[in-house]
This record gives C-alpha cells, sequence and structure tokens, in this order.
C-alpha cells in the first residue's frame, strides 16, 4: 500500500471535547458479506466511510448484487448475485474478504477466491475456516493462490475450535445459517461483533442461540430475507480516542459509543487514573486532568479479555506514563510493528519476542513515522499528540482503512493535526 499524502500533528495540546465515534469496521464487513444472503434489500446504518468498506462493497458488486451508499448508510440487494467467484485484485484489498467465502457457500454451495491480503500483523492462516467447510461437507481445492470450495449440500456440523477466532466463527455463522441442520460451534469467538453479526442474521430470518458465549448452535433455514440494521459503535475506535484524550491528560466526551463492549479496556484506563464513566444513551466520559501512571502488566487476549487491536494505543499512552508496563502480545506474532517508530519520538521499548517492555518517559518529541499496519498507526497518532513539536506520518492509507476521519475527529477536540 502506498499514499503519498501524511498526517502531521503539532503535539502538546490537551484535548478537550467531543467525538461521535463511528460505526465498527469490523462489524460492517461481515455484515456486508452477509448481504449476500439475503434475498431482498438490506439497508446497513451507522456503516464507517473507511477504505475496507468500500472494498467490501467493490466485491459486492462484482458479484453481481446492487450497492450503493449514502452517507453513512449502505444499500445492498443480492437478488441478482451472478457469480461466487472473487478476483484476486478485489480480495488483495483486505484480509476481511475472506469472509465472502462463508456468505458465498451458505448461499450458492460454491466460491472461488484467493486467500486474502491485508495488515502484515502475522501469519494470519485461515485453516480454521477451511477445515470448518470441510466439516459441513466442502470439497476444498487450493491452486495457484486460489481456494475453491463447492459443497453439493452444505450440512450443519459440530465445529471445535482450537482457539477462538472471530474471522472463523462469523465465517461458519454465515455459512450454516442457510445449511440443512444444525450447527455447533464450540469455544466460539465471543467478541461483541459476533453479537452484531447475530443480531442482524437473526432480524433476516436466521436462527442462532448462544452469540457472545463460547457455544453457538445455528439451526438453518430455507430463506433469508432483507432487512434494516445498525453498525454497533466501534470499540476499538473508542478505546484509541480514549488513549489520545489520556496521552494528552485531557478530557473527552465519546458520543454513539459503548462502554460495555469495552471490555478490560475501561479498567486498564482506571487503573492509569484516569476516571470514566458511561452516561445513558450511549456516551463515555474519560477525565485524564491529574497525575497517571503506568500499569504493571497488559496481556492481550481473545474477548473479554484486553484487545489486541487496543494494545498498540495504550503502549503510546504507557510509553508516557511514570513506571514500567509489560506488555504480552498473545494473539499476533507480529503485532510490535509500531514499536521501532515510537522509539523515534523517544519511547523507551525493548521487545523480546512476544514481550514488550515499556519504561515511561516524561517527554517525546516530534520525528518523521511511518504507519506499516493500522492498529500501529493509531499509536503513532496517540504519540505524536503527546510528542514537543511536529510528527509526520507517512504511509496514512493504513489508518483510514480503519479510521473515518481521524484527522476531522482529533481537530475538533483542539489536537493540532492535518493531512498534507
Ligand atoms: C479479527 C479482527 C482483528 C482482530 C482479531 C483478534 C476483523 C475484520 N478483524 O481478525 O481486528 O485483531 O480478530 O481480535 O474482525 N487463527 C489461526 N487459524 C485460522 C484463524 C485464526 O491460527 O484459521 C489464529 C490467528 O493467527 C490468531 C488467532 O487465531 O492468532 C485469532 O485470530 P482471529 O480471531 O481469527 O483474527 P481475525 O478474525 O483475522
Amino acid at each position: 500500500m502506498s499514499e503519498q499524502r501524511r498526517l502531521i500533528i503539532r503535539g502538546g495540546r490537551r484535548i478537550e471535547g467531543e467525538i461521535a465515534v463511528q460505526g465498527a469496521k469490523n462489524s460492517a464487513l461481515p455484515l456486508l458479506a452477509a448481504a449476500v444472503l439475503c434475498k431482498g434489500q438490506t439497508e446497513l446504518y451507522n456503516c464507517p466511510r473507511l477504505s475496507d468498506c468500500d472494498a467490501a462493497c467493490r466485491i459486492l458488486t462484482a458479484l453481481g448484487c446492487s450497492c450503493r451508499r449514502e452517507g453513512n448508510v449502505v444499500c445492498t440487494d443480492a437478488s441478482a448475485l451472478s457469480t461466487s467467484e472473487v478476483s484476486e485484485k478485489l480480495m488483495r484489498e483486505m484480509r476481511s474478504s475472506i469472509i465472502f467465502m462463508g456468505a458465498l457457500l451458505g448461499r450458492t454451495g460454491q466460491c472461488r477466491l484467493s486467500f486474502p491480503g491485508g495488515c502484515e500483523i502475522g501469519s494470519r492462516p485461515i485453516d480454521f475456516h477451511l477445515d470448518a467447510f470441510r466439516r459441513m461437507g466442502a470439497r476444498i481445492r487450493e491452486e495457484h493462490g486460489y481456494i475453491s470450495c463447492t459443497a453439493a449440500k452444505l450440512r450443519g456440523a459440530k465445529i471445535s475450535f482450537p482457539v477462538p477466532s472471530v474471522g472463523a466463527t462469523e465465517n461458519v455463522m454465515l455459512a450454516a445459517v442457510l445449511a440443512e441442520g444444525s450447527t455447533e460451534i464450540h469455544n466460539a469467538a465471543r467478541e461483541p461483533e459476533i453479537c452484531d453479526l447475530a443480531g442482524f442474521l437473526i432480524r433476516c430470518g436466521a436462527k442462532i442461540e448462544g452469540a457472545g458465549t463460547g457455544t453457538i448452535h445455528i439451526e438453518g433455514v430455507r430463506r433469508l430475507n432483507g432487512c434494516r440494521y445498525t453498525v454497533m459503535p466501534d470499540r476499538i475506535a473508542a478505546a484509541t480516542y480514549l488513549c489520545c484524550g489520556a496521552i494528552t491528560r485531557g478530557e473527552v466526551l465519546l458520543t454513539h459509543a459503548d462502554m460495555t463492549s469495552l471490555g478490560l479496556v475501561v479498567p486498564v484506563l482506571e487503573q492509569i487514573g484516569c476516571s470514566i464513566y458511561a452516561f445513558g444513551g450511549g456516551s463515555i466520559y474519560l477525565n485524564a486532568r491529574r497525575t497517571l501512571k503506568a500499569p504493571q502488566q497488559i496481556r492481550t487476549a481473545p474477548y473479554p479479555g484486553f484487545p489486541t487491536d487496543a494494545q498498540p494505543p495504550l503502549m503510546a499512552l504507557c510509553s508516557t506514563l511514570p513506571g514500567t508496563t509489560m506488555f504480552a502480545e498473545t494473539i499476533f506474532e507480529n503485532r510490535y510493528r509500531h514499536v521501532s517508530e515510537l522509539t523515534r519520538l523517544g519511547a523507551n521499548i525493548r521487545v523480546e519476542g512476544r514481550v514488550a517492555v515499556v519504561e515511561g518517559v516524561n517527554r517525546l518529541t516530534g520525528a518523521e513515522l511511518e504507519a506499516g499496519d493500522l492498529r500501529g498507526g493509531a499509536a503513532m497518532v496517540t504519540a505524536a499528540l503527546f510528542a514537543e513539536g511536529i510528527t509526520k506520518i507517512g504511509h496514512i492509507c493504513y489508518i483510514n482503512r480503519g479510521y473515518e476521519d481521524i484527522e476531522g475527529c482529533l481537530k475538533g477536540v483542539g489536537a493540532d493535526i492535518r493531512t498534507l
């Protein structure tokens, strides 16, 4: 990915004010794929304007579905679906395109797509997805970088994942809702986005129980209709903006947010010394105008543990707090790509394998950085808000994959940030 423009941030300003949190990228993408299963119109509200969502819409269009966006509403109709093949070019645009596999298999009994692209934060295999489809009766062939799946009749099955995988759980749900018979998913991912997908599919006519727990039961139905659905708030964008508020020792009110979906992020920020309150109607207030201190240990884990996606922005925050924090990244092996860039700002971080030890410093200074992945890029933005002088962040296309108008959101709360 290349992008000439850069984010230019002059740090040192306290963040104060309100940010409306976008709809969740990680929910919108499976919901867009789920639209493939529906005969009839689907209207998705609160669908964030992100390059990854645009890529999903391009896939829908290439499959023969109608797909149009008006602001944050995306209307799709998959009645005229005409192919179950996704080209390599479209697949490469984002990793989550693999989610179309379950939807296409469920709808047509076949699909052909290439191995997915996406952030380089680890090897990100798809063996759980493929093993599960095989158990459901699909024949899978891998050749010349393409995967072909066919199932004369997709059958429900008992599926047990070795570790909870968000994408594999979603893919099996998508394949199972129209399969014959019942499917049980054991050691299923429990992330809030799984509940959002289940909520959408149930509204379309699917029979699903247990989403949000480790065991999901699905009873196949013959047909799904379209529906109107509002994408849940983005818990990782919310966590990022809370870290931005905290690193500037500021005060921020997030609206259109959901505190319950933030899991361990809130207790960790409280442990650091921030005050956080939820208000009715989906608002979260953070006050960091006080002395903060480093948390001792952060271990990423599947939900409800500390989210791996919030690890990079939290690490940026911890790099400015008095004390030492030990991070253990248990989900992706290559999720410390931001460390070398934070170090350029003056952060003191040592990485050994999956552990990063952060010694807080009281000063960071601006530098020229390059985003290498989405959340690592968010960590750089977070740190730059604290750093004295100017930080320039290149390859912002990574950041734009997951943050809707990050510049406008932060400018609105007093940050000195622009794109050049
Ligand atoms: C999703 C999120 C991503 C988040 C991640 C973990 C989306 C679009 N992306 O990614 O932002 O960081 O969950 O919360 O929702 N694994 C295998 N084989 C597989 C599948 C997964 O070994 O077939 C492993 C992965 O390498 C990883 C772990 O399982 O170590 C969890 O990955 P998974 O939950 O599948 O992540 P994604 O769905 O890709």
